[in-house]
């Protein structure tokens, strides 16, 4: 059931319209906006892509579930749900920071007292789902793990990107950085 990078941009194309979430936005402007503030950020092309990318799992989930929401009273753990979708087409550096978003909001919660009620409503509700703030220890757990860094900056990046009618290029403008990080990747070039 791998997805190549058409495939990818298909599902980006067919499904994205959709509302995201609880937001005021559909979920194709909250990855173009996700990705837009990363790569304003000089981040390198595999966090954009992370960026772009960190919520296909809800994609997918509507792909299976083609009559829409899914039933919001339980954690869908959509940041693991792609992961064996993309494994075969895109390099850890970009599925780890994925598989972490959730857990990095769990981070900033425990370690920054302002972080929390800047939450929009929505994610303070997810936030409960997905286990709450983070113990110390489980904290400094996720901070050793490899691509923590990058995570808790996509998520500051995920926060933001909620904006009704913000500008942002188009999913065309993203197309290259998929083809090539795909490229590279399935020739080896890339590093983890
Ligand atoms: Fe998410
Ligand atoms: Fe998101």
């Amino acid at each position: 059931m791998a997805l190549n990078s058409e495939d990818i941009l298909a599902l980006y194309q067919q499904y994205a319209a959709q509302q995201y979430g609880g937001e005021a936005v559909s979920q194709m402007e909250h990855a173009l906006q996700c990705a837009h503030l990363a790569e304003r950020a000089g981040e390198s092309d595999a966090v954009v892509l992370a960026a772009l990318l960190h919520d296909i799992g809800h994609l997918l989930a509507a792909q299976q579930h083609a009559q829409g929401d899914a039933p919001n009273d339980k954690d869908d753990l959509h940041q693991f749900v792609a992961l064996p979708f993309l494994r075969a087409t895109l390099p850890e550096s970009v599925l780890a920071p994925i598989a972490m978003h959730v857990d990095a909001k769990r981070y900033l919660v425990a370690t920054e007292p302002s972080y929390g009620p800047q939450l929009s409503p929505a994610s303070q509700r997810s936030l409960a789902l997905q286990g709450g703030p983070f113990s110390e220890a489980q904290a400094d757990a996720f901070l050793a793990l490899p691509h923590a860094a990058e995570a808790v900056r996509l998520r500051r990046y995920d926060d933001l990107a909620k904006v009704p009618a913000a500008v942002t290029p188009d999913l065309a403008h993203y197309a290259g950085l998929l083809r090539t990080v795909a490229t590279e990747f399935a020739s080896g070039r890339t590093e983890a």
